[in-house]
């Protein structure tokens, strides 16, 4: 019980046990953990319900279930955010034609709904060779497809536009800095075979966004870490990182990429989210 008269002084926080460390669990509960603003910048890219085979995900749910799902996501993920942290999500476009709305829009939209302010969209041109040939009406104006070349990465702030950090802990060049400022940014894809993984992005992604949106010695979180992109890249940038997947397997490839290239320098152990 406090006594009367006596003010507390705050207590020193704990340094949080899941920081430079993969978490292995659901989304929901590793976000649950990560203390309430200790983060400065989200980047992730969740399952674009595609139907693509992960090993712990169904990502074929109906659009209701899946919108709702990543709304409760995002409601998670801003509580970690520190005043003017950002979030930077990485989606594609929806590959079924005839879609009435768009995931990256509807994304936008539930962001802004949870006051979010919207920096702007990012257009990633991938740079990438025809794969497949769904034009649709063939040389015909009655119905021709548009094939997607890009993706999209939405950028927001939680509450105010500036993010405080100093000035001497900025890592970004001028060149790097103008190139970034562009919206439509240039740059190819990752093999899912040389990662083994079956959507990774490229380290060019999480990199740029780093040095664009954080400070040296800032906190990077991506709670669907997938095959560790992010994480390998903040630790590099000298920025810490919170990596969190569902799938033991992603963990484990996850742990041996950021061995590999940051060695003794990590906690190599994966902590399920329950140990936290
Ligand atoms: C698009 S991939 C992310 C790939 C990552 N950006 C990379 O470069 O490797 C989405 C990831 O979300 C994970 N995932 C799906 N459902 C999840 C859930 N409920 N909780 C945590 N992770 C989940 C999948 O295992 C997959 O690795």
């Amino acid at each position: 019980m406090r006594r009367q008269g006596v003010t507390s002084r705050p207590r020193p926080r704990k340094p949080f046990a899941g920081l430079d460390r993969i978490i292995c669990g659901d989304v929901l509960d590793v976000l649950a953990a990560v203390p309430r603003q200790s983060v400065h910048l989200i980047i992730t890219s969740p399952p674009y319900n595609l139907d693509k085979d992960y090993e712990e995900h169904s990502d074929d749910l109906e659009d209701r279930a899946y919108l709702a799902w990543m709304k409760k996501v995002w409601r998670a993920a801003i509580k970690t955010l520190v005043p003017g942290g950002r979030l930077c999500i990485n989606i594609g476009e929806n590959k079924r034609q005839y879609i009435s709305n768009p995931t990256y829009s509807a994304f936008i939209q539930q962001l802004v709904s949870l006051k979010m302010l919207y920096r702007g969209t990012i257009i990633w041109n991938k740079h990438s060779a025809a794969k497949h040939c769904a034009w649709g009406s063939w040389k015909s104006p009655s119905n021709p497809h548009l094939v997607p070349r890009h993706e999209y990465i939405l950028a927001f702030s939680k509450g105010q536009w500036k993010l405080d950090g100093d000035k001497a802990d900025s890592d970004i060049s001028d060149k790097e800095f103008m190139s970034c400022t562009r919206s439509v940014w240039v740059f190819g894809t990752e093999s899912k075979k040389r990662v083994g993984h079956p959507a990774p992005f490229p380290e060019t992604l999480p990199e740029r966004l780093i040095k664009f949106y954080s400070y040296r010695g800032h906190t990077v979180l991506d709670p669907f870490g997938g095959s560790g992109t992010v994480a390998v890249v903040a630790a590099r940038l000298g920025r810490h990182f919170i990596h969190g997947d569902n799938s033991p397997q992603y963990c484990e490839l996850a742990r041996k990429r950021l061995t590999e290239a940051h060695g003794l320098f990590l906690d190599p152990r994966i902590i399920p989210v329950e140990e936290l």
